[in-house]
């Protein structure tokens, strides 16, 4: 899917998005973010920031950057900055596949609901951990197709109608991990049957191979 059809899609949901999704999308943020050992003075990156639902999350001893491509989504976002008073969060409009950072900037780069949205996930993985520090953590939430036979055939007859709203549903987390290199240190689900799903992992770029 085209940026500008994005931007569309994403200005038409961003008023409506938190009451529509918050409930949905929050408790797996929380499931991602809560654990992380994120310490004081550390740099975190959350792509494709949307909202901002997940940025009170955050503790306030670190830094946040939050990006995203729709300056819609991005004022819902600076509405929460205002009323909770996060200013350790910088909020810049930016594409998720080409990050305006230089490499090794980040300690945590967090991307959650976004992976399946984007034209090339691929490509923002790679950036991802571009921007990441050599020891950084990626964090990533997404739905990957269900190792459940019946499961994913239900998923690939869906796919064409959620590309329609504007995500799909065919990505696997094998093909993720195969195609970007990730070492993922743990993946986390709310519910055994959860097609969503946490993954954590190392960013690795020095080639040791994180323990599973
Ligand atoms: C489903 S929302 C997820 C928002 C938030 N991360 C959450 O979990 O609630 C997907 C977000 O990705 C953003 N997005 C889509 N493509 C993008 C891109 N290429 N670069 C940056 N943000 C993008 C959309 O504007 C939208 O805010």
């Amino acid at each position: 899917m085209e940026l500008e059809s994005i931007r569309k899609i994403y200005k038409n949901y961003s008023s409506v998005y938190d009451f529509l999704f918050k409930g949905f999308f929050h408790p797996r943020q929380k499931l991602a973010i809560s654990g992380l050992d994120i310490g004081p003075g550390d740099k975190v990156l959350d792509v494709g920031v949307g909202t901002g639902l997940a940025l009170p999350l955050y503790p306030r001893h670190c830094s946040v950057t939050g990006i995203d491509i729709s300056s819609h989504m991005l004022d819902q976002a600076r509405k929460k900055v205002s009323k909770m008073r996060l200013s350790h969060v910088n909020l810049l409009e930016m594409d998720a596949c080409s990050l305006g950072f230089e490499e090794n900037t980040f300690d945590f780069v967090v991307a959650t609901h976004i992976i399946s949205v984007v034209p090339d996930p691929y490509k923002v993985i790679q950036e991802m951990r571009r921007v990441a520090k050599p020891d950084g953590k990626i964090v990533i939430v997404n739905h990957f197709v269900s190792p459940n036979p019946i499961i994913a055939k239900m998923e690939n007859l869906c796919d064409p109608f959620f590309r329609k709203l504007g995500w799909r549903m065919d990505m696997t987390l094998a093909e993720l991990v195969a195609t970007t290199n990730l070492h993922i240190c743990e993946t986390k689900k709310l519910a055994k049957l959860d097609l969503w799903q946490v993954v954590h992992a190392n960013n690795n770029k020095c080639g040791h191979r994180a323990d599973n």
